[in-house]
């Protein structure tokens, strides 16, 4: 085989697998759930006080949504598949405490 041809495969595997990574969560749809869902409690007058996703690290984050539901979350996450969860996880993580400071504008 010849370096190009070698070189254009290792190109295509890369791409293919950046692609894959990128399709296992994906922020955008855990934003539509935060509002379609968290924020139907999670909202100024409502059942529970709006959510500040910035209060909490990345860290905070993943322990919260690994650890399984709190009792008043118990009929919520029933609703939601562990895919849904990770997409949830992945857009709370980008509005983390730690992860604006990272950016350099916290
Ligand atoms: C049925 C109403 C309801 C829905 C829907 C709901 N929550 Fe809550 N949530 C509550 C209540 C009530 C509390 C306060 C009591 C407690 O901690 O269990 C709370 C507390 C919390 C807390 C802890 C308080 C804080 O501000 O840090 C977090 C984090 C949280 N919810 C995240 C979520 C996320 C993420 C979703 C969407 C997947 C969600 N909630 C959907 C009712 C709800």
């Amino acid at each position: 085989m010849n370096k190009a041809l070698v070189t254009a495969m290792v190109l295509i595997a890369v791409i293919f697998l950046a692609g894959q990574a990128m399709a296992a969560a994906d922020w955008r749809k855990g934003k539509k759930l935060h509002r379609d869902v968290c924020m139907q409690c999670h909202k100024s007058r409502g059942a529970a006080d709006r959510l500040q996703l910035n209060a909490r690290t990345k860290a905070q984050w993943s322990e919260f949504f690994q650890s399984g539901p709190t009792s008043a979350h118990q009929p919520v996450w029933q609703k939601l598949s562990t895919e849904q969860l990770g997409d949830l996880e992945f857009y709370f993580q980008k509005y983390a405490k730690d992860d604006k400071q990272l950016l350099g504008c916290g």
